[in-house]
C-alpha cells in the first residue's frame, strides 16, 4: 500500500501476508528542526512497528541523519511529538536513549580511538567498580553470542574500518533495544560482514524490535525491510510496503525526477604515460601502466590485496615507482602531483571543523596564496567552483563541513583532491554514502576529467560502478592480480572473477 503524504500523517493499511498487526513502538510526529534560522525538518511522521525493519530513504541532506538523532537523544527537536508504546518522550541524551532501549549506529564512525573494543562497547554503561578482566571477559562473551572475532586489549585505531564498523554495531546490539536505528552500516563493510549484519537484523526483528535502517543501496532495501518512508527536503513524500514498490519507484520519490544508469566508459589511445609499480608489504608486486584518460578499476573482496596495492602506491604499508621516481609516503605522493581521494573520510578526509572553503582549499594552497599569504578571496573562488561542479548542499563555502549529510562532506572531501589539479587520480570508494542522484552527478565529473586526460585508478567494492567507468578492470585475489577484464564486460563476469567462479 502506497500512500502519499499531504501534510498529515497517512493511515498505512498492510495487508495481511507482509505483517501482523503489530502496535508501533515508535511514533515521531509533526517533527520540525532548525539549526539556527535554516528548517531542515518541516514536520516529519515517522511511525515503526515492532519487528518490523524500516527503511528511512532520501538524497544526501534530505533530513534522514538529523531525524534519527532525534530519536538517539543527540539533539533535541525544535518541535513536534516522539512516542515510544504510546509514551511521550522525549530524551536529553544518547545514554537517555540508549536507557529507554533506543539505540543508534551512528553514519560517521563514533568510536573512541584510544579505547579498546571492550571500553567501547561499553562507553558509559559501565560500573566503574567492574575490574579489567571482567571488562574483557564480558566483552568476549556478548562479540561471541554474535559470532564476531575482534581483538580485544588494544586501541580500536589499530582495527580496519570494517573491524571497527562491526565493533560500533555490536555496541548497538548491547543489552535488549526495543528501537535501533542503522544509518548507512554497510558503507565501510565487505561482503561477508554485510552477510553478517542482515543476520543480526534478521535476528532482532525476531525478536520484536523495531529497526529504523538507512541506506543509499535500493539492493538492501529489498533484500531486509518490510516497510520504507521516503524524505525529500525535510518533508514526507512516501510510505510504503516495500513488497508493492519498485526501485524506480522509490528512485522518482527520492529524486523527484527519472534517473538514468549509464555507461561511461571511453576509448583511450596512445602510448602509457604512467609505468607504476606497487610493492605492499606482504602482498605481490603489481605493474601497471596508465594511457592518459584512461579508467583502470580495481575490484576484490577484502583481503583480496586490493586495498594493500592501492595503498602503497602512495607509500602507505609498502612504496611504489612512479616513472620511476619512489613514493615511499602520503606526502611525497602529494608532492609528485598523485591525488587520492581516501576510503575513510572522517579519519582521513575531512576537516569537520573547518568551513567548506577551507577544507576544499586545503591541498591547493600553492594555488591560492600569493607569497606564502592566503589569498580568502581566490580560496572562496576555489570552493564555489567545487561546490557549483559537485552539487555540494548547501552551496554556501562558509558552511561547516561537520554541519553537512554525510554525502555532502564525501562530495567536499573529493572536491579537495580534485581543486589540487592532480597529475593522476586515485579514488577508493568515491561515492560511499552518496545518493543515487549525486553518484551519477559524480560519475559524470569522473568521465569528464578522464575525457580531458586524467589518468584515474578507481578501486571499488561496488562493482556496478567500476563496470560503468572504467576501460579495463584488475581483479585481485588471494594478494595479488588474477585477471584483467576489459570493456564491455558484463556485472556478472566480473563478479565470477571476484569470487574465484571464474579463473579466465
Ligand atoms: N549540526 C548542524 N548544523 C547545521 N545544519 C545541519 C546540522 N546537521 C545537519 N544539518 C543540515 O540538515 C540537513 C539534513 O542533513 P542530514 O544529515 O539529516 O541529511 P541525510 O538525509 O542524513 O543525508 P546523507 O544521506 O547525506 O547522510 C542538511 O542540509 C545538513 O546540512
Ligand atoms: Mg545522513
Amino acid at each position: 500500500m502506497t500512500a502519499l503524504h499531504e501534510g498529515s500523517p497517512p493511515a498505512q493499511p498492510l495487508s495481511a501476508q507482509s505483517l501482523p498487526a503489530q502496535p508501533p513502538v515508535l511514533h515521531m510526529t509533526d517533527i520540525v528542526k532548525r539549526f539556527g534560522s535554516v528548517e531542515v525538518l518541516h514536520g516529519v511522521h515517522l511511525e515503526v512497528r515492532a519487528g518490523e525493519v524500516h527503511a528511512l530513504l532520501g538524497e544526501n541532506g534530505a533530513g534522514k541523519s538529523t531525524l534519527m538523532k532525534i530519536l538517539a537523544g543527540v539533539q533535541p527537536a525544535t518541535s513536534g511529538e516522539l512516542r515510544l508504546n504510546g509514551e511521550p518522550v522525549r530524551f536529553r541524551s544518547v545514554a537517555d536513549a540508549a536507557h529507554h532501549g533506543v539505540r543508534m549506529l551512528f553514519q560517521e564512525l563514533s568510536l573512541a580511538p584510544d579505547l579498546s573494543a571492550e571500553e567501547n562497547l561499553y562507553l558509559g554503561d559501565m560500573s566503574p567498580l567492574v575490574s579489567d578482566r571482567e571488562l574483557r571477559e564480558q566483552a568476549a562473551a556478548h562479540l561471541r553470542s554474535l559470532g564476531l572475532d575482534l581483538p580485544l586489549g588494544v586501541p580500536v585505531r589499530t582495527l580496519s574500518v570494517g573491524e571497527r564498523q562491526m565493533l560500533a554495531i555490536a555496541r548497538a546490539l548491547v543489552g535488549e533495544p526495543r528501537v535501533l536505528v542503522f544509518d548507512e552500516p554497510t558503507a565501510p563493510l565487505t561482503a561477508p560482514e554485510i552477510e553478517k549484519l542482515f543476520e543480526f537484523i534478521a535476528q532482532i526483528r525476531g525478536r520484536g524490535v523495531a529497526v529504523v535502517y538507512i541506506s543509499h543501496h535500493l539492493g538492501e532495501v529489498f533484500r531486509i525491510a518490510d516497510r520504507v518512508t521516503v524524505l525529500r527536503d525535510g518533508q514526507n513524500i512516501a510510505t510504503s510496503d516495500v513488497a508493492n514498490t519498485t526501485q524506480q519507484q522509490i528512485i522518482e520519490w527520492m529524486v523527484g525526477r527519472h534517473v538514468e544508469v549509464q555507461s561511461r566508459v571511453q576509448p583511450v589511445s596512445g602510448d602509457p604515460v604512467w609505468q607504476i609499480e606497487a610493492r605492499p608489504v606482504g602482498a605481490s608486486p603489481l605493474h601497471l601502466e596508465l594511457r592518459a584518460g584512461e579508467v583502470v578499476g580495481l575490484v576484490g573482496i577484502v583481503g583480496s590485496g586490493r586495498g594493500a596495492a592501492l595503498r602503497s602506491l602512495v607509500g602507505i604499508g609498502g612504496e611504489s615507482l612512479w616513472n620511476g621516481q619512489p613514493v615511499r609516503s602520503l606526502e611525497e605522493a602529494l608532492r609528485r602531483g598523485i591525488g587520492i581521494l581516501p576510503e575513510d573520510r572522517k579519519t582521513e578526509g575531512a576537516v569537520l571543523d573547518g568551513t567548506i572553503r577551507e577544507n576544499i582549499a586545503l591541498s591547493s594552497l600553492p594555488e591560492v596564496s600569493r607569497a606564502g599569504v592566503i589569498q580568502s578571496g581566490a580560496e572562496g573562488r576555489l570552493a564555489q567552483d567545487w561546490i557549483a561542479r559537485l552539487h555540494i548542499r548547501p552551496a554556501q563555502a562558509e558552511y561547516l563541513t561537520g554541519a553537512l549529510s554525510g554525502g555532502n562532506q564525501q562530495k567536499v572531501v573529493l572536491g579537495r583532491v580534485l581543486a589540487a589539479q592532480p597529475k593522476v587520480l586515485i579514488l577508493e570508494e568515491p561515492t560511499r554514502g552518496v545518493d543515487i542522484g549525486a553518484r551519477e552527478e559524480i560519475y559524470e565529473v569522473i568521465a569528464g576529467l578522464a575525457a580531458a586526460g586524467l589518468p584515474i585508478i578507481l578501486s571499488s567494492g561496488d562493482a556496478q560502478e567500476v563496470l560503468g567507468l572504467a576501460g579495463r578492470i584488475l581483479v585481485f585475489r588471494g594478494g595479488e592480480v588474477v585477471s584483467e577484464l576489459h570493456a564491455p564486460v558484463t556485472l556478472e563476469e566480473v563478479i565470477a572473477h571476484v569470487t574465484g567462479a571464474r579463473t579466465h
